[in-house]
């Protein structure tokens, strides 16, 4: 039987889930695929930490060049994070023709141009499953499962800490900030939120993972990308009467306009498959021109899902003598030909705090009518205590542009206050 020697570079929380999955499943996997893997080396500088999960002492590395000269090592699992160590060790390892899996989706998003010319010139494999959506098999799902199709729509909830927030403000009407500190306090959120409630995490998903289904290369600077830390439990609240729940999506589209890729909070419809994704879990609503509509469904973060997302690429590595690349031409920018949108077309929820007072409607109204913009629902809050009245407005599709210019001819009203929120709407 074919024995492949794994070395893992961090026992963090999917590293130690990784160990226990290939220690525990050894012999399942010589059953199942055939192939006997042995983790022959960990890097890990906790040694306590490495003892702790049943390390052999003797395992335990103390630097990189230890493994990458190692010759029982095929393959390197990177499961550090940050950006500048891992790729200085993926390097390492890609150079020393070693496999490498990894799970860092702002190296990966960052830097695949530059590591994958390394793979190719030393024909080692280079393989990324758990970057996007921990243990949802979405990568091999657009390389192996949806291939015969052009990709046109991918919506995702790819990004469980916000996820959580947003599903507890919608339960329990809480503000983002008791929402924020919770998930922190169960060790969702991380003590510096800003990569996930700030569509960071996201955006580095989505530009893997459209580049993929797109076959050209989207970079993370096209990617129109707002958070949720401006979200308000008033807007959950309304939004929810009118039969929307809030979602930060990673939105992916393709037509013969171009590629449009953003990242921002949206109202979905409570019988969209989407709305019902709840608490840290994950989803991708995917439409191929073939196969239609797909929708993927699981954990995109933790130990062990993470885990089985980068043991089936340890698993694909090693019972596969060709390597697999991206189908695009992996640049560090995009190709020249590619158009990108940023006038997209979404419905809109606004909310405007105005004066309670005969006209004020028909100026608002006589904006988005000069903007092209129709208005599906309207509805008026009771008046708050300096007199003034909060108007929810819901728009037909309309475009982004229109809406920024009208936004900005509203604010400058004679009667109107503010306009408070503005969130897209996918219906
Ligand atoms: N922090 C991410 C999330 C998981 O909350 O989904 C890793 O990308």
């Amino acid at each position: 039987m074919k024995k492949v020697g794994v070395a893992i570079l961090g026992l963090g929380v999917v590293g130690g889930g990784t160990y226990q999955i290939l220690t525990q499943h050894r012999e399942f996997y010589q059953r199942t695929q055939n192939v006997d893997i042995v983790v022959e080396s960990v890097l890990e500088l906790n040694r306590e930490r490495a003892r702790a999960l049943g390390v052999p002492s003797d395992k335990i590395a103390s630097n990189i060049a230890e493994i990458v000269s190692d010759p029982d090592v095929n393959i390197v699992v990177e499961v550090i994070g940050g950006v500048d160590a891992a790729r200085e060790y993926v390097l390492a390892a890609l150079n020393a023709g070693k496999t490498v899996v990894t799970s860092n989706k702002e190296l990966f998003c960052k830097y695949s141009h530059e590591l994958e010319r390394a793979a190719k010139r030393q024909n080692a494999g280079l393989y990324f499953e758990a970057s996007c959506v921990g243990g949802v098999p979405i990568i091999r799902t657009l390389l192996d499962g949806v291939q015969a199709n052009e990709i046109t729509s991918m919506i995702g909830i790819i990004n469980g800490t916000t996820n959580y927030i947003l599903t507890r403000m919608n339960e329990e009407g809480s503000s983002y900030e008791e929402c924020l500190k919770e998930a922190q306090r169960l060790g969702y959120a991380e003590a510096d939120p800003t990569a996930d409630v700030e569509g960071y995490d996201a955006a580095y998903k989505l530009s893997i993972l459209s580049s993929l289904a797109f076959h050209t290369k989207v970079p993370f600077s096209k990617i129109f990308r707002e958070g949720i830390s401006g979200v308000s439990a008033e807007d959950i609240a309304d939004g929810r009467a009118l039969g929307y729940m809030l979602k930060l999506l990673a939105i992916g589209k393709q037509s013969e306009a171009g590629i449009e890729v953003r990242v921002h909070p949206a109202f979905v419809r409570k019988g969209h498959p989407l709305a019902s994704v709840n608490d840290s879990f994950n989803a991708v609503f995917l439409t191929g021109d073939s196969v239609g509509d797909v929708m993927l469904y699981g954990r995109g973060a933790g130990a062990l899902p993470t885990g089985s997302a980068i043991v089936s690429d340890i698993i694909y590595a090693a019972t596969h003598t060709e390597n697999k690349y991206s189908t695009f031409k992996n640049t560090a920018g995009a190709d020249k030909d590619t158009k990108f949108v940023s006038d997209f077309k979404s419905a809109y929820y606004m909310r405007l705090t105005v004066e309670d007072r005969p006209g004020i409607l028909a100026r608002i109204t006589a904006v988005f009518g000069k903007h092209n913009i129709s208005i599906v629902e309207l509805m008026q809050k009771p008046a708050c205590e300096d007199g003034k009245v909060p108007l929810v407005i819901v728009t037909h599709e309309t475009r982004e542009l229109s809406v920024r210019a009208a936004v900005a001819r509203i604010n400058a009203l004679e009667g109107v206050a503010h306009v408070d929120t503005v969130l897209r709407v996918v219906t």
